[in-house]
């Protein structure tokens, strides 16, 4: 099976935790988009959707999927979306498609994490992807220096040759070389750092469940 046809079937399989009647978190990126697609097939199942983003907004609008602003929402039962590594006990990285913060958001209000993933995304130890931080642009040297001293490689993420600009209008520093032993900690002490809007880590409030394609098929873990 290609990577492709992985992120599909866990897209799939993840329908079976949308709640009827309900508002769905929805989260961004390539395998968040196959569960947008495979969420249009049932949409009159649901009353709509939380966007983690301008792309997810934009791609549910397009499946005839009401979208609601997060402030008018009081609770999600379920928020689906991808990672970039995750491990089996449900702590992420997240951020490659540098919608982190408001993933986090959209997560911190629902009941239920779902992650999907195609299987190359499970590690034990989290870091080899780089670590993802949402930055106010003007702390960007600044958060740099404190991720240096952390032991990581920070650098500016760029489009061409200008840095890319969230949803949120700020910057995202990836940071290489981290062998993350303790992402609850760590996860605390990047968000300390003033300036920094959101660390990709997902730690403290990681994934309830993970499904994971495999060539074997959808494993379920946590
Ligand atoms: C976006 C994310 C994505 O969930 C993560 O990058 C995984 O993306 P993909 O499903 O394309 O592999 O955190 O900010």
């Amino acid at each position: 099976m290609t990577q492709d046809e992985l992120k599909q079937a866990v897209a799939r399989a993840a329908i079976d935790y949308v709640v009827d009647g309900e508002i769905i978190g929805v989260g961004t990126g390539s395998t968040a988009n196959f569960f947008i697609d495979e969420l249009g097939k049932i949409k009159e199942r649901i009353k709509g959707a939380v966007a983690s983003s301008e792309a997810t907004a934009e791609r549910l609008r397009g499946h005839g999927i009401p979208v609601f602003d997060l402030n008018d929402v009081e609770r999600i039962s379920v928020y689906v979306d991808g990672a970039d590594e995750i491990t089996a006990s449900g702590a992420m990285i997240k951020g490659g498609g540098a919608a982190l913060t408001r993933e986090k958001i959209v997560a911190s209000v629902s009941d239920k994490f779902v992650c999907i993933a195609d299987g190359s995304k499970l590690v034990q130890v989290l870091g080899k992807f780089p670590l993802p931080v949402e930055v106010v642009p003007m702390a960007g040297q600044a958060i740099m220096r404190q991720l240096v001293a952390l032991g990581g490689q920070p650098k500016l993420r760029v489009k061409g040759t200008e840095p890319v600009v969230t949803d949120n209008g700020a910057h995202i520093i990836d940071v290489a070389g981290l062998a993350i032993a303790d992402p609850v900690a760590l996860e605390s002490q990047i968000n300390q750092m003033p300036g920094v809007i959101t660390v990709g880590l997902f730690a403290q409030r990681g994934a309830n469940v993970c499904l994971l394609g495999t060539a074997d098929g959808v494993k379920k873990l946590t």
